[in-house]
């Protein structure tokens, strides 16, 4: 009983105050702590980023310096963690690796696991943004056969995280600046996105009060599908099965045929309907990446730049204000970096961790927040009378 209002969806639901990160749909505008995507984009850094979306303020040099210290010391896993690495499949992909090695988590840092210790909470938060690089490239190690390369605290977030993918003990990885520039960009992209599926995943499973890495591990999981962070892997095949720009009309056809389930991947947002602003980010990225790695006329690239001009040109994507989303350029930049596919949505997953944790820390602080239970509009059968197997 109860008169409860049913959201499918959750369309028009807020689930929580929040001061961390503004969309504005309509306008195609995105702000963190009030800060332009575009300028952090351009201007700022991945773990600057980290730190206002944590603290709220951007930090003065001090602040910077220090917080990057505290980072980089947590950088390295409890070595009896590859252990678990190693039960996994060679196969396994790296997002199903991630999710059972981050839940794992809670069971190797006890000392950062009493949500109520101030202390305990900011030490679980500089935990998990400084490991999640090294447990996305362990995972992908793995999956690859190659030994697991450990972190070096020298190099910056991004820089690291790209040596831990592609070196090996008998030769490191010269990583060129161009690249990890460009790979801090797309972290920079995804850190925070206000109340999507994974976030309001990570909000839910902690207002019952479970231990931060079992929340994050909860965002991985959610993260994971087509329909949200898997939308990248997902895009970049969809751009390698249509294969050439002459392709590109029986494919929008199929998108805007109901009666086929195909969607075209990395278009249409349920907040923006209107340009994403990360997108525009990306494909100048894009450009610029493949301009330095010299791959000139990129098969897959001259397909999606063709896609997006038709779709915004065809009346359907312009009827549903479908426009190209974040993951709509990202797979292109990856792939020319020399990540495989099941790698796309590991690199969201630590970019959006520090997203993740910063709204986890918000709804700590908040007096007024308590277990999430939503209600239902019970639709089955009234109360009958149990009848024995013999009569049914
Ligand atoms: N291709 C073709 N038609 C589409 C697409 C698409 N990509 N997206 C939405 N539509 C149509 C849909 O069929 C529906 O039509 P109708 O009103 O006639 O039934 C209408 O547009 C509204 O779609 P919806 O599914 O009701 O909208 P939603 O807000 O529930 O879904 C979405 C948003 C992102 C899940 C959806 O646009 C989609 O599936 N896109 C492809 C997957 C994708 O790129 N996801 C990444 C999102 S951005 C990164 C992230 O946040 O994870």
């Amino acid at each position: 009983a109860g008169v409860f209002t049913y959201d499918p969806g959750f369309t028009s639901t807020a689930s929580c105050d929040s001061t961390i990160t503004f969309i504005d749909g309509d306008k195609g505008e995105l702000l963190h702590r009030g800060y332009p995507i575009d300028q952090l984009a351009e201007k700022s850094h991945y773990l600057e980023v980290c730190y206002l979306l944590l603290y709220g303020e951007l930090p003065s040099a001090a602040e910077l310096e220090k917080f990057e210290n505290t980072i980089t010391r947590h950088t390295m896993l409890h070595e009896q963690m590859q252990y678990f690495f190693r039960g996994f499949r060679r196969d396994a992909h790296p997002m199903a690796t991630m999710v059972g090695v981050v839940g794992a988590m809670s069971a190797f840092y006890h000392d950062s696991t009493d949500i109520k210790d101030p202390k305990q909470r900011e030490i679980a938060s500089h935990r998990l943004i400084a490991k999640m690089p090294t447990i996305a490239a362990w995972a992908y190690k793995y999956s690859i056969g190659q030994p697991f390369v450990y972190p070096r605290n020298d190099l910056s977030y991004a820089a690291n995280f790209l040596h831990m993918c592609f070196s090996v003990p008998a030769e490191p990885y010269q990583v060129n600046p161009i690249l990890s520039r460009a790979m801090d960009r797309i972290f920079t992209l995804h850190a925070d996105h206000e109340q999507n599926a994974s976030t309001s995943t990570v909000r839910l499973a902690s207002s019952s009060g479970a231990n931060p890495f079992a929340c994050i591990a909860a965002g991985i999981a959610c993260l994971w599908g087509p329909a949200h962070g898997g939308a990248n892997q997902a895009c970049l095949e969809m751009l390698k099965q249509i294969g050439s720009p002459d392709k590109i009309p029986e494919y929008i056809a199929r998108a805007k045929d109901k009666n086929d389930p195909f969607r075209l991947m990395g278009f249409g947002h349920r907040v923006y309907k209107n340009f994403d602003p990360r997108a525009t980010v990306m494909k100048q990225s894009a450009d610029e990446v493949l301009d330095l790695l010299g791959v000139e006329n990129n098969p897959i690239l001259a397909t999606a730049k063709e896609l997006e001009k038709q779709a915004l040109a065809d009346p359907y994507f312009a009827e549903k204000k479908l426009f190209p989303n974040v993951d709509f350029y990202s797979g292109i930049i990856l792939e020319a970096m020399g990540f495989p596919t099941s790698m796309f949505t590991p690199i969201f997953a630590l970019s959006r961790t520090v997203g993740w944790v910063s709204q986890w820390k918000e709804q700590l602080a908040d007096p007024q927040h308590k277990i999430g239970r939503p209600r239902q509009l019970y639709l089955g059968s009234t109360a009958r009378d149990y009848t024995d197997i013999e009569t049914r």
